[in-house]
This record gives C-alpha cells, sequence and structure tokens, in this order.
C-alpha cells in the first residue's frame, strides 16, 4: 500500500483523478535535499525533548544520510503513489530504517510547516545564485564602461536625440539598475531568513521542540514570531516573484538597447558570432536572440508574480492547499534567470561598439542645444531668454542644413547679442561632455569615479 500521511480515517484511496490533480513531486522534487535536511534538524529537536533515544537519534541520522545519498545518485526516486516531495521521503526512510523509529520522525511536525521552511530554504540559495548571475552581467557592462573610457555616444530621451554622453555612462546606467536588483534580493533575505519549522499544521508543538534550534541548524537567523502566519504567508514568495520580475524587466531594457544597437541603421554594435543566430533562409542574418529571449521571458517573469498574487489573494489562515501553487512560479522564474544571466553576460562582454559610428552622430539633432542655452546663463542671461535663443539657432542651423558649429558669428549675434564666437568652446561633444562634471554626470572624470564606486561595490558582494 502507498504510504500516504493520512490514511487512517479513510477506507479507500485516492480515485485516480484525484490523486493525478493533487499529486506535486514532478515539481517539488527540487525540495528533496532540503526536506533531508528539515528531518535531520527536527531528528535532533526530538531527541534533545527526549522523544528519540540517543541510539534512535544516531541510526535516524543514519538513514537520512543514505537516503540522502540516494537520492542523489538517482536511486531513490518518487512514484505516481507518493502525494508530494514529504510523502515520499517519508516512504524512502521508513524503507531505510523500519516503521517503528522511521515512524517517530512526523511527531511535531506537518507537511505545512515543512513545506514553508523549505521553500524559504530553496529560495534564498537561489537568490544567492541570480545575484551572483547579476553581478557577473554588472562585471561585463563595467568591463566594456573600462574599455571605451572616451567614446561618445547621442543620449537620447524619447529616443530622440537629446544631449551626447559617453558610452560608459549609458553602460554604467543599467549596471546600477542591476546592483539595485542584487541589492534588492540582499534585503528580500533578511526578511525571509526566519524559520516556520515547528509551527506544526498552524498552531505550533505541544511537544517540547525548540523551533529557535531548528531555525539556526538550518541555518535561518531564528524562528517566526507567529506559527499561523509561519504556515500561512507566502509574501517572501510574492516579494521574491518581484525581485525577479524586475531583473527581468531590467534586462530586458539592456536587451532592446542592444537590438535596436545592433540594426543597419544604427550599426553602434555588431555581436559576436558565438552569442548571435542566423536565418534558415536569409544567409546574410545575424540575429541577436539572446536580446530578444531575454525581452520575452521578462514578459514571463511578470506573469509568474502576478499569477501568485491572484493565488495568495482572499486566502483565508492558516494553510490552505491553494499555496501548492506558490512553488511552480517562483521555480520557473529562478530557472529562466539562470538561463538568461549568463548569456547575457556573455553577450554583453564580447559585444563590439562601432564606436566610430556612435561618435559621429554624437552631434546630430543638435543635442549639443542645451550647451549653447547654459553657456549664455553662465553669461548672466537668463534660461528662459537663453532657451529661445539657442531655440533660434537651431532653426537657422536646420534650414541651411548645418551643425550649430557651423553658424557664422552673423547669425549668432542675431540669435542673441549675448551669443558671442567664444560660444563656439563648447560647441563640440568633447566640450560638452566635459562641462557636464557634476557629480553623477558624464564628464570622463565623472565617470570614472562612478565605474571605480561601482567595482568596489560589487566586488564588496
Ligand atoms: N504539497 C503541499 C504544498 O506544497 C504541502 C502539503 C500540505 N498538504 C496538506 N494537505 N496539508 O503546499
Amino acid at each position: 500500500a502507498p504510504a500516504r500521511l493520512w490514511g487512517g480515517r479513510f477506507a479507500s484511496g485516492p480515485a485516480e483523478a484525484m490523486a493525478a490533480l493533487s499529486a506535486s513531486t514532478h515539481f517539488d522534487w527540487r525540495l528533496a535535499s532540503y526536506d533531508i535536511a528539515g528531518s535531520r534538524a527536527h531528528a535532533r529537536v526530538l531527541h534533545r525533548a527526549n522523544l528519540l533515544t540517543d541510539d534512535e537519534l544516531a541510526r535516524m541520522l543514519a538513514a537520512l544520510d543514505v537516503l540522502a545519498a540516494d537520492v542523489a545518485s538517482g536511486a531513490f526516486t518518487p512514484t505516481i503513489a507518493d502525494e508530494d516531495v514529504h510523502t515520499a521521503l517519508e516512504r524512502g526512510l521508513l524503507e531505510r530504517v523500519g516503521t517503528d523509529l522511521g515512524g517517530k520522525l512526523r511527531a511535531g511536525r506537518s507537511r505545512n510547516d515543512q513545506v514553508a521552511t523549505l521553500f524559504r530554504m530553496w529560495l534564498r540559495d537561489a537568490a544567492r545564485r541570480v545575484a551572483a548571475g547579476t553581478l557577473d552581467v554588472v562585471d561585463a557592462l563595467a568591463a566594456q564602461a573600462a574599455a571605451h573610457p572616451d567614446a561618445a555616444m547621442p543620449g537620447r530621451t524619447h529616443l530622440q536625440h537629446a544631449q551626447p554622453v559617453l558610452l560608459g555612462h549609458q553602460l554604467l546606467a543599467h549596471a546600477q539598475a542591476l546592483l539595485r536588483d542584487v541589492d534588492r534580493l540582499r534585503d528580500w533575505d533578511a526578511r525571509t531568513a526566519f524559520s516556520p519549522y515547528g509551527s506544526g499544521a498552524l498552531a505550533g508543538s505541544s511537544l517540547g521542540l525548540d523551533p529557535a534550534a531548528v531555525a539556526a541548524d538550518l541555518g535561518f537567523d531564528g524562528p517566526v514570531e507567529n506559527s499561523i502566519d509561519g504556515t500561512a504567508s507566502r509574501d517572501f514568495a510574492a516579494e521574491i516573484a518581484f525581485c525577479l520580475a524586475m531583473l527581468g524587466v531590467n534586462l530586458s531594457r539592456i536587451a532592446e538597447e542592444v537590438i535596436i544597437w545592433t540594426t543597419s541603421e544604427f550599426h553602434y554594435a555588431v555581436l559576436d558570432d558565438a552569442w548571435a543566430t542566423g536565418s534558415s533562409i536569409m544567409p546574410q542574418k545575424k540575429n541577436p536572440d539572446v536580446a530578444e529571449l531575454t525581452r520575452g521571458k521578462s514578459g514571463r517573469l511578470i506573469g509568474n508574480l502576478t499569477g501568485l498574487l491572484a493565488t495568495l489573494k482572499a486566502q483565508p489562515l492558516a494553510y490552505n492547499r491553494d499555496l501548492q501553487e506558490d512553488k511552480e512560479p517562483l521555480f520557473d522564474s529562478v530557472e529562466q534567470l539562470e538561463l538568461l544571466l549568463p548569456a547575457i553576460a556573455g553577450m554583453l562582454e564580447t559585444i563590439r561598439y562601432d564606436t566610430e559610428r556612435m561618435a559621429a552622430s554624437a552631434p546630430a539633432g543638435f543635442t549639443l542645444a542645451t550647451d549653447i542655452a547654459e553657456w549664455l546663463v553662465r553669461q548672466g542671461v537668463p534660461f528662459r531668454v537663453a532657451h529661445e535663443a539657442a531655440g533660434d539657432s537651431v532653426r537657422r542651423a536646420e534650414a541651411r542644413g548645418v551643425g550649430l558649429d557651423e553658424l557664422t558669428d552673423e547669425e549668432l549675434a542675431a540669435c542673441s547679442p549675448h551669443l558671442t564666437p567664444e560660444v563656439r568652446t563648447v560647441l563640440t561633444v568633447q566640450g560638452s561632455i566635459s562641462s557636464r562634471d557634476a557629480y553623477g554626470g558624464t564628464a570622463p572624470a565623472r565617470v570614472a569615479e562612478q565605474l571605480a564606486r561601482l567595482t568596489a561595490k560589487s566586488q564588496d558582494y
């Protein structure tokens, strides 16, 4: 007979369709090693509460070691009759240590507090892996910024040419967002580092078991304050689903830029062959599939967040079986990011920027107009007047089909009596970029400082 955990009050086993609906081992088997770690910790507190003898504890731990090895080697796997990972591993334990001793381990715990704890453990490890993968992307962006200290490009708003910036400044903007994603995962971990183990089904244990000891054993900062909350809440899952969705969205913004920058029209960047794909019909094609999959999968990560929130909405306290639906979206978000992050890092490390083409387009679209206005402000002209005069100079240059730096002295003077030929000192991309030297600005020295601080911070993690 299958080792169901709740057979006693039932005259028959579940209907086939009931069992098929209920089964979760095809996804929650990922929690197996965490479940066994929980069982070891639980055995120790049972022993400390005099519910296992020294000898029983030793035999229990030895059997759990064998079970862990068999799970790792694939010698022990869940069967169709095992409802979930916890049930399957209980069967595995009973098979190895016998039902008399094996049957003692369930005292004082429930699958409700088990699964709430193990899911936190799995996610905490996953968050560290995702953070490490994200830092690799940060490193790739930082390396490209360091390799191109003087490369200028048109900075954009509304995708229109706005003001010249350094390529490094733009790349580090993405890096800053990713570093915040890592920060968010770390902040999340501090809130999630509390163990529900020992909460039982919801009300806590009557057996003198110490939740703090289990928590410490499993690497948590302490036990949860409230056993009902501990078994019923999944805001930790929703919160990391948001962190992962936000990361996906930030990655998709990088991806979108790669897609645009590698078009023939832009040609700001060329993908390395190892990080691009071809077309089955068009021999010339080199497609940015890494970037497109990133953009596409970000939608999936958002869906995983919104789906989970909808699952959690309006569930009464405490545990409900709806909560079994919490795991697949998170497993998926993590697994998708573990595929994406190394590919994005590789793509960004090896992408070649056409810095000449970028620099040539940097002044196009009159990106130096703000420099004229701000030069006038430094001569004491009110900004409102300066903005008008600079706009006038754009109108005249556009009408004549020349750049702002090509306007004659007379044309400049006609825009404003204050517009003397000296304004031409700022009418170069280099002059404009180096004039923006406030903290966080695009001047080369400021971008270099920003890069140094970012590198120090990411290496500190
Ligand atoms: N497999 C369930 C889950 O993932 C845990 C089992 C709790 N089941 C129950 N009937 N109390 O949430």
